[in-house]
């Protein structure tokens, strides 16, 4: 039995939504465990593209989909992404798709702070996607925060909304210059969302241990990335979640014990939406050419995705700080066509070589990476279904990550297509 959680080892947007739709048909269950509607998460099947903010990626492939504890909902974005799917004739019935009574509600207050506080820092802000997530874990962690079972009880969601407001009103009016918020409209508005999720309230927690007893199989779906986690990644240009897999238990509500693996999702390049530090970050042609041939534009908030080279001092502390157990490299096609790549082994502070990740931002923006040169492959590589078919030069590519990374490569993927992907070893079998 296999219960194997996925995540981003980079800075986010590595595919993780593609291969959770492939994994998923091995699946019975598949769930979110952090972030929000922050995450923008692509599946292509047979030429239609499905982008999920919210909904678990195992919803085309029609598996038990469930909204951990851990995530932040927009009850908003998800009655919209559930309409969008049923006009699909995709089922998204309380029979499928389930949220955690735990999870936390994102509150138009919780948006607006988001907004005028990046609007306020200027020069200084993080770049978030402007969805509320900062503020919303930050009530979580202060204690003044509404989760779904609170949404759902008319009477208690209408006191807190009361409650609530009078201190987010006066931060909104006097120290962000922005404007108060009537408790009202929005205690009706979120009335509309609670009859219409109410169905699919439930302890998943639950859920998923009745799955596992039953011998059922688990995929865990991260979001954002490992270099995006509030303990772990590029402070304070990092989301308000842990992203690493140690989180999967916490947002989920299971037993490590169950883990059987976790699958790290490596961009076969580096991208980054947002500020803050990126070592081997391209800002030549090489870098327009890897931005437009891999469509990099964000999925949540279409901004232009900033690119370099793989960074193999970021991905070995993504080995270490999820356990990865396989790797995924994705998008490796962009690269076709390139003369010569790039890989950073390690980075150069102040004459000295360096091969650990530096907390530190000062120094991290100091670091010059240091980089190792391999030969390109002229080939279009997205018709090729076999590792043994890969140009020479793109299997030599995919050995040495394989090498500095000690970390067995399961899955290659060739293209944005479902079906367009190598598997190497089968993580569900
Ligand atoms: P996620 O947030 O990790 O799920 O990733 P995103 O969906 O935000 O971004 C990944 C983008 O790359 C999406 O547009 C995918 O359709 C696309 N994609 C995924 N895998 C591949 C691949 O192997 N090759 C190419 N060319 N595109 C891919
Ligand atoms: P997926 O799941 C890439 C980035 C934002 C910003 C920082 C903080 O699609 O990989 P936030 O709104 O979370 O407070 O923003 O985190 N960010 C992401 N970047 N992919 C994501 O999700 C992201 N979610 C948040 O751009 O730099
Ligand atoms: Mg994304």
């Amino acid at each position: 039995m296999s219960n194997i959680v996925i995540v981003g080892t980079q800075w986010g947007d590595e595919g993780k939504g593609k291969i959770v739709d492939l994994l998923a048909e091995y699946a019975d269950v598949v769930v979110r465990f952090q972030g929000g509607n922050n995450a923008g998460h692509t599946m292509v099947v047979e030429g239609e593209q499905f982008i999920s903010h919210l909904v678990p990626s195992g919803i085309l492939q029609k598996k038990t989909c469930l909204i951990g504890n851990g995530v932040v909902v927009d009850p908003s974005v998800l009655v919209e992404e559930l309409d969008k799917l049923k006009n699909k004739g995709i089922d998204t019935g309380p029979n499928l798709l389930k949220i955690s009574e735990k999870a936390h509600v994102i509150m138009p207050y919780h948006k607006q702070i988001d907004l005028a506080r990046e609007k306020m820092k200027g020069d200084q802000k993080i770049g978030t996607t402007g969805r509320g997530i900062g503020p919303c874990y930050e009530d979580k962690a202060s204690r003044r925060g509404i989760r779904f079972v609170e949404l759902i009880d008319a009477e208690v969601f209408k006191e807190t909304v009361h409650a609530v407001l009078e201190e987010k009103n006066f931060y909104l009016k006097h120290y962000l210059s922005a404007e108060p918020l009537d408790p009202e409209p929005i205690v009706q508005q979120y009335q509309g969302y609670a009859e219409r999720l109410a169905p699919h309230v439930v302890n998943i927690s639950i859920v998923m241990n009745q799955a596992v007893k039953a011998g059922k199989q688990i995929l865990f779906e991260g979001a954002q990335g490992t270099h995006l986690d509030i303990d772990h990644g590029t402070y304070p240009f990092v989301t308000s979640s842990n992203t690493v897999s140690g989180n999967a238990c916490c947002g989920a509500g299971i037993g490590p014990k169950e883990i059987t693996g976790v699958i790290g999702i490596v961009k076969a390049y580096t991208t980054r939406v947002g500020r803050g530090p990126f070592p081997t970050e391209l800002f030549d042609e090489i870098g327009d050419t890897i931005q437009k041939k891999g469509a990099e534009f964000g999925a949540t908030t279409g901004r232009k995705r900033r690119c370099g080279w793989l960074d193999t001092v970021l991905l070995q502390n993504a080995v270490r700080l999820n356990g990865l157990t396989g790797l995924v490299i994705t998008k490796l096609d962009v690269l076709d066509g390139l003369e010569s790549l790039k890989i950073c082994t390690g980075y150069e502070y102040n004459g000295e070589i360096i091969d650990d990740f530096p907390a530190n931002l000062k120094i991290l923006g100091a670091c010059k990476p240091v980089f190792e040169t391999l030969p390109g492959w002229p080939e279009d590589i997205s018709g090729l279904r076999k590792l043994e078919n890969l140009p020479k030069n793109a299997r030599r590519y995919l050995d040495r990550i394989e090498e500095l990374l000690e970390t067995p490569i399961d899955i290659v993927s060739v293209g944005p297509g479902r079906e367009e992907t190598i598997i190497v070893n089968h993580p569900f079998t």
